[in-house]
């Protein structure tokens, strides 16, 4: 089957920067896809190390937006990581950057561009810019749930609005080192621009195959 998104541009889950093996296999994943594709963009999450750093920067009285600074820093480390992987080490520090290596290479590895957001609005500002026909979200759970998915009766929302999605985060958290599920900024900006997103379970990265291939996985966020 051929793939039905040949743009995109991913954020892959800070989280799974604790797991060697998780991202050997997202290498191996990226490799075999690459260069069937018409670009391939990953912007790499912080996790658990960006959150120490934040947290750190926090107590030691430093501002938010030096927070944020830090949470970009990791983010960055992890992406330089990702990429020496395929021996590409060009991480973009700026949105004209992306762009750049994106129409240099048809691909991209990069982490945070600049503070009061997450990777995952910068995987929709990049997507805007270069014209993908998908954001991919992947995360540790399997898409958006009704509720708490730790709670028993949760369901999983297999499409939503992006009002429904704007509805659902309205009262979560958007502070450094904590963007749950979701940055309340990007979906606004995915919107504007008819961007659709898919948010999936990125513990198995044979998922990133599939979803681009069309199967439907995770929760589909659209008009
Ligand atoms: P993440 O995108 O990883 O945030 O960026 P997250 O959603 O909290 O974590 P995971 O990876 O999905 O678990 C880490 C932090 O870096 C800062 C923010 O403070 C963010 O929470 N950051 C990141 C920015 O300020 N700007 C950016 O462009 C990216």
């Amino acid at each position: 089957m051929d793939f039905i998104y040949k743009k995109p541009v991913i954020s892959l889950s800070g989280s799974f920067f604790s797991n060697t093996n998780l991202i050997k296999a997202y290498a191996k994943v990226v490799k075999k896809i690459k260069n069937k594709l018409e670009f391939i963009c990953i912007v790499t999450g912080g996790g658990e190390i960006a959150r120490k750093y934040i947290s750190l920067a926090k107590e030691l009285g430093l501002s938010r937006k030096k927070q944020d600074e830090m949470g970009i820093a990791i983010t960055r480390v992890n992406a330089l990581l990702f990429g020496m992987l395929f021996n590409f080490t060009e991480i973009p520090k700026t949105y004209e950057q992306a762009v750049e290596i994106i129409n240099k290479y048809k691909f991209c590895i990069c982490g945070g561009m600049v503070p009061k957001q997450s990777t995952d609005k910068v995987a929709v500002d990049i997507a805007v810019m270069c014209n993908a026909d998908i954001m991919i979200n992947l995360t540790k759970v399997e898409g958006v749930y009704n509720k708490d998915p730790k709670k028993p009766g949760a369901k999983l929302l297999r499409s939503l609005t992006y009002k429904q999605l704007r509805e659902i985060l309205k009262n979560t958290s958007q502070t450094p080192g904590n963007y749950p599920l979701f940055d309340l900024k990007a979906i606004k900006i995915a919107e504007k621009n008819s961007l659709p997103i898919i948010i999936a379970n990125g513990t198995k990265p044979e998922n990133l195959i599939k979803i681009l291939k069309g199967e439907k996985i995770g929760t589909f966020i659209s008009f």
